[in-house]
């Protein structure tokens, strides 16, 4: 058992996962906890605290957290090797890198958090994302309180949660059928078509296998907090919270919303204010599918060419990598030439900057959960173009839901006329404002919710309360 001394405040030690969607909440609560007076361990991964110091400072040589504790947050950063050199090549070894994270990676964390922990008599507790499978064994072994977080909506989180009951009903694997669901807990009704793309195959990688046995290792977890906020799922979270202690303490925003001292990116940002701030307001169309998803040549091709037969200004991020090269550009003739004077292609940018600035008047997304939050806060409505993940089910709470989104690929391909159409609706005209009047009162709950007395802030001390109880109560029972 850790050793517990009452006299101390609560340490959270927080491994984060590798993806840049759950870097980028993670780095946030980490900030939000210590703001709450608790003390905090972060690490990286090395090669992760690589990219991300290389992309912002030009040095691997810097403390990434070093500005939140001169500004008086009790933060130390450190970093853990996930057993591969820092310079190979992860994507192209995906396999190889998802066996070692399964089997070889839980042995690395049992090392790091038992130096810690000898290190010192904190009263350590473990806050890990719910992807990381390591944490039960780890958390057992050393007798640590444990919280696991979800950087997706409680609706996904929920459909995972009740995968067993789902199989039962032969409604996962999905395989193509289009089904109502009306049974699982909180749930209403939902489209099988709207699952996420790891139930809609048969055909289990390791990668499925990693995430389903997150679910039955979350189902032990002694907390749950939840990147969103009550009032936009009340009935899941309600039926969860029937099951275990889960908390929705999102949207978990910087501090200051656009400006981040502590960087999160893992690539270099782009810096568009000026040609953002020499177009009207409304004028612009952001273009971006995140940071993981590969997207086919074809897709890129007909988006450029909606892009090019319509009339309204973009900027598009392209992220090195984004397309499976081959030979030969990825636009249509004459794209370029369009570029030069209403459109902006950059390789990254700090989302939320650009999605602040008043130019903006549109996104189209790939619906990744930080892109649907980060958009509403800025009430920017959205056209969807989920790739894969979460992204299919974020999709109905954005177009079917909350109506702050349109559709993109109705048919079976994207076409260009499509594409053209889409975004001359999104940017004006009625339906435009009807999407901008929803978007507003959705935009509305996000603010709500984390004012004083809103849900989310209440959550978040409800649950520093809460784990502090359950650590002293474990110190007493020592
Ligand atoms: C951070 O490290 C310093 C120096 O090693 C130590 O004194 C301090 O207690 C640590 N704080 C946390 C939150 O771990
Ligand atoms: C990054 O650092 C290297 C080595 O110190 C230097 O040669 C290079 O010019 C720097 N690049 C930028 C963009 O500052
Ligand atoms: C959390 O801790 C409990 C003991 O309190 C343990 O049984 C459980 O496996 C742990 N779960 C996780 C997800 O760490």
């Amino acid at each position: 058992m850790a050793a517990t001394n009452k006299n101390q405040k609560p340490h959270a030690i927080m491994i984060s996962f590798h993806l840049q969607g759950h870097i980028i909440p993670f780095v946030n609560l980490a900030l939000k906890l210590a703001s709450k007076g608790f003390s905090v361990t972060f690490a990286h991964l090395d090669f992760i605290h690589h990219q991300i110091s290389k992309s912002h400072y030009n040095t691997t040589e810097i403390d990434i957290f070093a500005q939140a504790r001169s500004s008086g947050l009790d933060i130390n950063y450190t970093t853990i090797s996930d057993g591969f050199p820092v310079e190979f090549d992860r994507a192209a070894n995906f396999n190889q890198h998802l066996e070692s994270f399964m089997y070889k990676f839980p042995d690395k964390v049992d090392e790091f958090v038992g130096n810690l922990i000898s290190s010192s008599d904190s009263n350590y507790f473990l806050l890990a994302d719910t992807f990381s499978i390591w944490s039960a064994k780890i958390a057992k072994k050393y007798g640590l309180v444990n919280v696991s977080f979800w950087t997706e909506p409680a609706l996904v989180f929920s459909l995972y949660y009740h995968l067993d009951l789902l199989r039962e009903n032969g409604h996962v694997p999905v395989n193509g059928r289009t089904e109502i669901v009306d049974y699982v807990p909180g749930i209403p009704s939902i489209n099988t078509k709207d699952f996420m793309s790891y139930f809609q195959d048969s055909d289990l990688q390791l990668l499925h296998k990693i995430i389903f046995r997150a679910f039955d290792v979350v189902k032990s977890a002694d907390f749950i907090l939840c990147n969103t906020v009550h009032e936009l799922e009340i009935a899941i979270i309600s039926a969860l919270q029937q099951k275990q202690p889960f908390y929705s303490i999102g949207p978990l925003f910087p501090a200051d919303f656009s400006k981040t001292a502590i960087a999160r990116s893992l690539l270099p940002e782009s810096n568009s204010d000026e040609w953002l701030n020499s177009k009207s307001p409304g004028s612009v169309l952001y273009v971006s599918f995140g940071s993981l998803a590969k997207i086919d040549k074809k897709v890129i091709f007909e988006i450029a060419g909606g892009l090019l037969l319509g009339e309204v200004n973009f900027i598009w991020v392209i992220r090195p990598g984004i397309v499976d090269f081959d030979s030969g550009g990825i636009f249509p003739e004459g794209f370029e030439d369009v570029t030069r004077d209403r459109g902006l292609i950059i390789p990254w940018c700090a989302q939320n900057q650009v999605l602040l600035n008043p130019a903006i008047g549109g996104f189209l997304t790939h619906c990744g959960w930080n892109s649907v939050l980060e958009s509403v806060w800025c009430g920017v409505p959205m056209i969807c173009y989920p790739l894969f993940t979460d992204q299919i089910t974020n999709r109905k709470l954005v177009v079917d839901d909350w109506r702050v989104g349109l559709n993109l690929c109705d048919g079976e391909f994207i076409t260009r006329d499509e594409v053209k159409e889409k975004i001359g609706i999104l940017m004006s005209g009625k339906r435009s404002d009807e999407l901008r009047k929803e978007i507003g009162k959705v935009r509305k709950i996000l603010e709500n919710a984390l004012t004083k007395d809103g849900s989310s802030e209440r959550n978040f001390d409800c649950f520093v309360k809460d784990v502090s109880d359950e650590i002293f109560k474990r110190c007493k029972e020592m």
